[in-house]
């Protein structure tokens, strides 16, 4: 029989009060908790590695147990069948919510594999270096035009000119989406999201929903019309390998819509976040810039150190697939738990000295998830900000912060909705 270990300090879950952690949950969303969650962190990991979430279920805050939940075989992500016994109806059965738990990031094997399966590495060795000679030339017009914006105003916004279009532009190059279509998909992207952040209002829910239909509209025409004339490129090779698994084209063009939508939306914001938090921590740590410049073998140490310190997507959810301890805590099937990417990668038994921004750390994090999910699309990101890196560092020697950034209201996916910059 499964037990919670009494006396385990961090059995502590269980005795305490649910709502201790609103007021922290609260800070989290607020300016400050936005620019700089790490003092939440710690207040929570105090509370113990399981706290309990006000609505019921918990937070995981450390990394050891994070890191079970997301490799642990009695952990699974929330899908539709989960959902659909929620009594909370509003939230779980919500148009926009239901759409998302169609996608691979809300399957469960069987499916969930089948899927994956399908996709294969999608960003290997071959596959990176075709695309980096692209995101090179499209780097370097991008911080063209962030020089023209700095010569004519003293100051350029980097994270509309450039961090939120570079993801774009490759992802969407690399589908063969139409450029001028762009501006649209990041808007719906934008507006999608709210329906996975943590308490959605109702408001938000109908944004989600309206950005939902569109997604669907947008991405179910773009398959029909690579059924229509297929070619070499990556969705025709989709509906080739997924006409080969199912007898019954409309299933494949559904799931075909389904996998292009999500691959498309999880590139996004994710990677623009990553891109802003990486130059935002080095122009505001005195000398870094100078430092990386002299050493650019230490990019990628950034770039690590960027997703470790602040990771763009904060929070994941698992559901315990049968009643499981943790932490010393019993958790009943079905319950669900927050992963705190953000807390696991800023515990100090795992990163020492975890709210320092070092870039020689060699850290370990979470950013990318792990087990069965993780990331498909890391090579990619790194892809994107070594090369980013290496030309901005190049060609702006002197850049400086013109202010600090701004961002979403937002727990779940972290965003930077403006990084000024000058030089
Ligand atoms: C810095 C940028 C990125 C970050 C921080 C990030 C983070 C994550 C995280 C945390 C997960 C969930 C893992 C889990 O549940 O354990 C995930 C899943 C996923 N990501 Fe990314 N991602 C990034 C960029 C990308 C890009 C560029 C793509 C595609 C081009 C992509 C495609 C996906 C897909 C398809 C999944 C679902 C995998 C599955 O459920 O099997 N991501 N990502």
């Amino acid at each position: 029989m499964l037990e919670a270990r009494p006396g385990n300090p961090e059995s502590r879950a269980g005795t305490v009060d649910r709502r201790a952690a609103v007021p922290l949950l609260r800070r989290l969303r607020s300016a400050e908790g936005l620019a700089d969650p790490a003092p939440v962190y710690d207040e929570l990991r105090a509370m113990g590695d399981l706290v309990p979430a006000p609505w019921g279920g918990y937070l995981v805050t450390g990394f050891e147990a994070c890191n079970q939940v997301l490799r642990g075989r009695t952990w699974l992500v929330p899908d539709f069948a989960w959902q659909e016994r929620q009594t909370e109806t509003e939230r779980w059965h919500a148009v926009a919510t239901q759409e998302m738990s169609r996608t691979l990031s809300r399957l469960n094997a069987p499916e969930h594999t089948r899927q994956r399966h399908s996709l294969g590495n999608l960003f290997d060795r071959n596959t990176l270096l075709d695309l980096a000679p692209r995101i090179e030339a499209d780097v370097a017009g991008l911080l063209d035009r962030l020089a023209e914006r700095i010569r004519a105003d003293g100051e350029a916004d980097l994270a509309a000119v450039v961090s939120e279009r570079l993801p774009i532009n490759t992802v969407g190059r690399w589908l063969d989406i139409p450029p001028e279509d762009y501006a649209h998909i990041l808007e719906m992207t934008h507006n999608q999201v709210h329906a996975q952040e943590l308490l959605p209002t109702k408001k938000e829910l109908a944004v989600s929903e309206a950005a939902t239909a569109d997604l669907r509209r947008y991405f179910t025409d773009l398959v029909r019309e690579r059924r229509a004339n297929p070619g070499e490129d990556v969705i025709s090779g989709w509906i080739r390998t997924w006409d080969a698994l199912e007898s019954d084209p409309a299933a494949t063009d559904r799931v075909v819509y389904q996998l292009t939508m999500f691959v498309t939306i999880a590139s996004l914001e994710t990677t623009a976040t990553l891109l802003s938090s990486l130059i935002w921590s080095l122009l505001r740590s005195p000398g870094a810039w100078e430092w990386l410049r002299a050493r650019p073998e230490h990019i990628d140490d950034a770039i690590e150190e960027a997703l470790r310190h602040d990771p763009p997507i904060r929070l994941n959810s698992r559901v315990a697939g049968e009643d499981t301890v943790l932490s010393g805590v019993l958790v009943p099937k079905d319950t669900m738990v927050h992963v705190m990417y953000g807390a696991a990668n800023h515990d100090p038994r795992r990163n020492p000295d975890p709210h320092t921004f070092d870039i020689l750390r060699r850290g370990t994090h979470l950013a990318f998830g792990g087990g069965a999910h993780y990331c498909l699309g890391a090579g990619l990101a790194r892809l994107e900000a070594r090369i980013l890196m290496g030309q901005l560092l190049r060609r702006f020697p002197t850049l400086r912060a013109a202010g600090a950034p701004e961002y979403a209201p937002r727990m779940v996916f972290h965003r930077v909705t403006s990084l000024r910059v000058a030089a």
